[in-house]
């Protein structure tokens, strides 16, 4: 099978440096050989870490309370005609992120992508300790990987290609097909966003209470079957104690195992058609450098499970 890769140093979306590391820290410690040896995939796009540099402007103050916000369009657009040249080709896409800003674009291209190839609306799964889905009016932070869900689904819009208004309709996803797994940090402004547009979402109060098993086959039937799936993975949905390097890290979160069996189920659907790993920061190391070492680990492993690695 086909992979096109797509390996984004980019951290704009956020203020702590770090996160444009994350690409070189995956393949580094071997993500991308394991995919062609051992899982047989066809890698394409691989051999370069984007950095996106000649898309930064020197100065770029606030728009709508967004910061940052020229550098993340343009790249996020950038990113999007990247992963619509895959999808459209009918690879499977992988992104290796960079901040969670980036699925502004992954997604995007993806969408479209996967509209033309098969005339389907793409279904999201956004694995998350956050729900991201802030406007630029309801976010505390103004930081855009908190906001990607919003430009989206459509919530959000501005009409200037500067700031987002590149972003065409076909480029975007329903709310009716957007699921949620491991929330359990969410604004209040975010809460409502959720509650007034029905989004399907799963917490960690539902992970405790049905286990992962039920939730995953409750997830799948809310999409519905033989629906394309992205995968977007945000490696602080996973417990601090697997991911501790990570930007926005919050306790209480899922054990790796259960980050491994969400990929899984949804590798199993045969429906995926793209996956992102978000917000690996190798950076920021709480326990001295084995907090990095550990979260590009689990980055990987989240990675090979979507990807159809297997215990069996
Ligand atoms: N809700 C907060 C905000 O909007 C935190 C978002 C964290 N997002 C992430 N991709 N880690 O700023
Ligand atoms: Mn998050
Ligand atoms: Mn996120
Ligand atoms: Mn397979």
């Amino acid at each position: 099978e086909d992979l096109g890769v797509v390996a984004v140093g980019f951290s704009g979306g956020q203020c702590k440096e770090g996160v444009d590391a994350a690409p070189s820290a995956l393949i580094e410690s071997g993500l991308l050989t394991q995919l062609r040896d051992e899982l047989g995939y066809n890698l394409h796009g691989h051999d370069t870490v984007h950095l996106y540099t000649d898309l930064v402007p020197e100065s770029d103050p606030d728009y709508r309370n967004m910061k940052n916000p020229r550098a993340v369009s343009s790249v996020t657009r950038r990113i999007a005609s990247q992963t619509y040249e895959h999808a459209s080709k009918g690879r499977l896409v992988l992104t290796l992120g960079g901040d969670h800003s980036i699925a502004v674009g992954t997604i995007a291209g993806t969408a479209k992508g996967i509209r033309e190839r098969l005339g389907r609306e793409m279904a999201v799964i956004w694995v998350d300790a956050h729900a991201d889905i802030n406007t630029p009016e309801t976010s505390g932070s103004g930081n855009i990987h908190g906001m990607p869900v919003a430009f989206l689904t459509g919530l959000a819009k501005d009409d200037n290609e500067e700031f987002f208004g590149w972003i065409q309709d076909d480029m975007r996803i329903s709310v009716r097909k957007l699921v949620y797994i491991g929330l359990r940090d969410v604004d209040p402004g975010e809460k409502r966003i959720l509650r007034e547009n029905g989004i399907k979402a799963f917490s960690m109060f539902d992970i405790d209470r049905y286990g992962i098993g039920r939730v995953m086959e409750m997830a799948l039937a809310h999409i519905g079957n033989d629906t394309p799936i992205h995968l977007s993975f945000d490696v602080d949905a996973l417990d601090p104690m697997w991911a501790p390097s990570t930007g926005t890290p919050v306790r209480g979160g899922l054990t790796l195992r259960e980050g491994d069996y969400i990929c899984e189920c949804v590798h199993e659907t045969g429906s995926l058609v793209a996956v992102d790993l978000v917000e690996v920061n190798p950076k920021l190391a709480p326990v001295e450098d084995v907090g990095a070492h550990e979260t590009v680990r689990a980055g990987c492993s989240i990675v090979r499970c979507a990807l159809g690695e297997s215990l069996l």
